[in-house]
């Protein structure tokens, strides 16, 4: 009876280990998830894990107040950057290392476009991005539009963005995804960069694109 006794013992201590494993391997989030961070997270991932058709056609005003469509820019590799100008730290950062790309491909380089949208059309006007653009690569083209083509274009690369009041005064920013959208030569979604990729890193990818593209010969 002893024996049966221990069995007992050992099975119950058994069990109870094995719902403490359970337990363990339960996911439970350490913080109560909002509405806002939920659809942040989910348009990120969409990205991260190719869950979602990205990418699309789109016509804006560009600095210099024409009409430019992504159709115009068949035949290059297409580098999508979207921010604003108030942007404190990562847009800059990014457009620089966009910029120190194109120069470090050399010839290779006139067969990138690089577009920057605007997240922010109501304080990026015409005016506003030709004052900036120039900043960072002659070749840069600042493009704009209505807030709801703004929209559009940002819902099709799957973009998050939302305003964010500065502790003082009227000032907003943008918290926004900082992707580095390569498109390739049909204009078609080629893959992102994370924010603050190294431009020795992107000049690397960007090569290889731009010579296993069916034009590489030419
Ligand atoms: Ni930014």
């Amino acid at each position: 009876m002893a024996g049966a006794r221990t069995v007992v013992i050992a099975c119950v201590a058994a069990l109870a280990a094995g719902a403490g494993v359970m337990a363990a391997f339960q996911y439970t989030s350490p913080v109560e998830i909002d509405h806002e961070s939920l659809r942040k997270a989910r348009l990120m991932e969409d990205v991260m894990f190719s869950r979602a058709a990205i990418g699309g056609p789109f016509s804006l005003t560009d600095h210099q107040g024409r009409r430019r469509g992504l159709e115009e820019f068949r035949g290059k590799v297409v580098v999508l950057y979207f921010g604003y100008t108030f942007c404190p730290d990562v847009c800059p950062a990014d457009l620089v290392a966009i910029s120190k790309m194109i120069e470090a491909l050399g010839p290779a380089g006139e067969r990138v476009q690089p577009l920057f949208v605007t997240l922010d059309p109501e304080r990026d006007t015409v005016e506003q991005l030709a004052l900036y653009v120039p900043h960072f690569h002659p070749r840069l083209i600042g493009l704009t539009g209505t807030v709801e083509e703004v929209g559009t274009v940002a819902e099709r690369y799957k973009l998050y963005f939302k305003k964010v009041q500065a502790r003082e005064g009227p000032h907003y920013y943008l918290d926004h995804s900082a992707y580095i959208y390569l498109l390739d030569e049909q204009g078609r979604y080629y893959g992102t960069f994370p924010p603050g990729t190294w431009p020795e890193r992107l000049t690397s990818v960007v090569w290889e694109l731009l010579h296993t593209l069916p034009t590489a010969a030419r």
